[in-house]
């Protein structure tokens, strides 16, 4: 169960715990005048007798309060300093306050917002939106347990704010973004043998289409007759056959000419390395190796939800790679849709070979005006960047500008790489046009990753390629994301085309 959210002008009083916003040194924010005198009497007693409680960010007190008033417990939230209270800082302090009450199993919570900031209305919408976007949990495969068992979760969290219509409004913006973001973590979070390659293609067939999403699931055979030479090679191993999902979201009218933005995601729904084989340890999180395409459908869900005005395409390549006597194995050549032949010089970088076909299809089919794909794609890109900076590589200079732009905007934090001659060069193979690992070892891993991608790039597209293998996946709690699957990538790509393209 998720958390409802609600705004209100004043408190409520109908909920268990009271939550007020406490700034550092211990100034009760605004918002406090809203409760009756006796708890603000008890609130600064509280923070007195508190030897550590400072109200710097990310601190917290709860108490628990007499009987016979309207709350249970009072919870003195630490916002640090107030001028730097600003949306994502907002989205973090909500995300922490969930964590605190799902910590002591308070079912629900109110909080007073500082009438005095003039951010107010954004600080409430973004204490909601942070909260929510924590709240999300996958427990589809957890046996039911007795209800004596049972650990409570908040449900309801109410945003008391005098601008409640305006916080709402805000809110209402960003309900349908979280919705994709919630679609991509449990497909990242989903077991290979549920979310094998055409399991996954009905599961995105079933969640898009009743939203007016265009869907063309391409099978194999399909595949086959466009000549998807890399894509259908990665696949050949497993006994789930590969596909591609199209996905087409005509937000400016069915007639519209207008050529559409596309988003191309890498869905490799078990990675085992194939042939070359990946060591054992650790091998069950490379379910996530299909995090790219999850972001793709998760902002194709938040585009038909919110009604985008903008053309958009989506594709992804969904393939399992697996070791048997029918895989691709190291020394084979394969002939790419591009027409490009790519010799494999090991079968775990596989994610570029079925991206390429995607990104060729795309720009012969489509036209964009730009591309932007995303990838699970590189261990490289974890060494340099570790889990909190996606590796992003661009070839347009105002692309980059309007990417970083929304990163900033939404937390979702990007690194600019670089794109080289070198490296591109560094995968041009002896015996075929391409291979797929470079000549330089493993050096600068997604440099010549993304060099390999640049060769299916036609002449003057923007494109912009998001190495996610750090972010997509992230095995500790954040503020506004638990661990797992952290739906990285939708709330970037649906900021960039708000702001941009509608
Ligand atoms: N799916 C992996 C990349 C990856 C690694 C994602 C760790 C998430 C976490 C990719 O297909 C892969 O195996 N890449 C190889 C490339 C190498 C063989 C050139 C890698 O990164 O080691
Ligand atoms: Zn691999
Ligand atoms: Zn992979």
């Amino acid at each position: 169960m998720t958390l409802d959210i609600t705004f209100s002008k004043s408190a409520k009083k109908k909920a268990e715990a009271l939550v007020l916003c406490v700034y550092d040194g211990r100034m009760l924010a605004g918002g406090a005048d809203g409760a009756d005198k006796n708890l603000q009497k008890f609130a600064k007693r509280a923070m007195e007798k508190s030897r550590t409680f400072k109200g710097k960010s990310g601190q917290s007190l709860v108490a628990l309060l007499p009987e016979g008033g309207d709350y249970d417990y009072l919870v003195l939230l630490g916002l640090g300093d107030p001028a730097k209270l600003d949306a994502l800082e907002s989205e973090k302090t909500g995300g922490r306050l969930y964590a605190l009450l799902a910590d002591r199993s308070i079912k629900s919570a109110e909080i007073l917002i500082d009438e005095k900031h003039e951010a107010r209305a954004q600080i409430a919408a973004s204490i909601g939106v942070g909260a929510r976007l924590r709240s999300y949990s996958f427990e589809t495969y957890k046996s039911e347990k007795k209800e004596e068992d049972k650990v409570q979760k908040p449900e309801k969290l109410n945003v008391a704010v005098s601008a409640d219509k305006e916080a709402g409004k805000i809110y209402s913006r960003e309900a349908p973004v979280i919705k994709g973001v919630f679609m991509a973590r449990d497909f990242v979070n989903e077991p290979p043998n549920v979310l094998f390659p055409y399991a996954y293609a009905n599961r995105i067939l079933e969640a898009l289409k009743p939203l007016g999403v265009e869907i063309e699931i391409m099978d194999d055979k399909k595949l086959k007759k466009h000549g998807f030479g890399a894509l259908l090679a990665v696949g050949q191993g497993s006994a789930n056959p590969p596909c591609a999902v199209i996905m087409r979201w005509n937000g400016l009218g069915k007639e519209s000419k207008a050529a559409p933005l596309a988003l191309v995601g890498k869905g490799v729904t078990f990675d085992t390395g194939g042939i070359s084989l990946k060591p054992g340890p650790g091998m069950d999180e490379m379910k996530m190796d299909m995090g790219g395409s999850a972001a793709v459908v998760g902002t194709m869900l938040a585009l038909a939800h919110r009604k985008a005005k903008v053309n958009v395409v989506g594709i992804v390549g969904i393939v399992e790679n697996m070791p048997s006597d029918r895989a691709y194995r190291p020394a084979d050549i394969l002939t790419s849709y591009s027409g490009k032949t790519i010799e494999v010089l090991n079968t775990d970088a596989e994610g570029r070979l079925v991206l390429a076909d995607a990104l060729s299809y795309v720009q012969k089919t489509y036209k964009p005006k730009a591309i932007i794909d995303l990838a699970t794609l590189t261990g490289a890109i974890i060494v340099a960047l570790g889990h909190e900076y996606c590796g992003t590589f661009v070839n347009n200079e105002d692309l980059w500008a309007e990417l970083d732009k929304a990163s900033k905007a939404t937390g979702e934090k990007l690194w600019r790489m670089p794109l080289d001659e070198v490296f591109k060069k560094d995968m041009e193979s002896d015996t075929a046009d391409l291979q797929n690992i470079s000549k330089s070892g493993r050096d600068a891993g997604s440099c010549t990753a993304a060099g390999f991608l640049w060769h299916f790039i036609e002449k003057d597209v923007p494109w912009a390629h998001l190495d996610i293998a750090g972010t997509a996946w992230v095995k500790k709690d954040r503020e506004t994301s638990p661990k797992f699957g952290s739906g990285f990538g939708v709330r970037l790509l649906d900021r960039w085309i708000a702001d941009h393209y509608e």
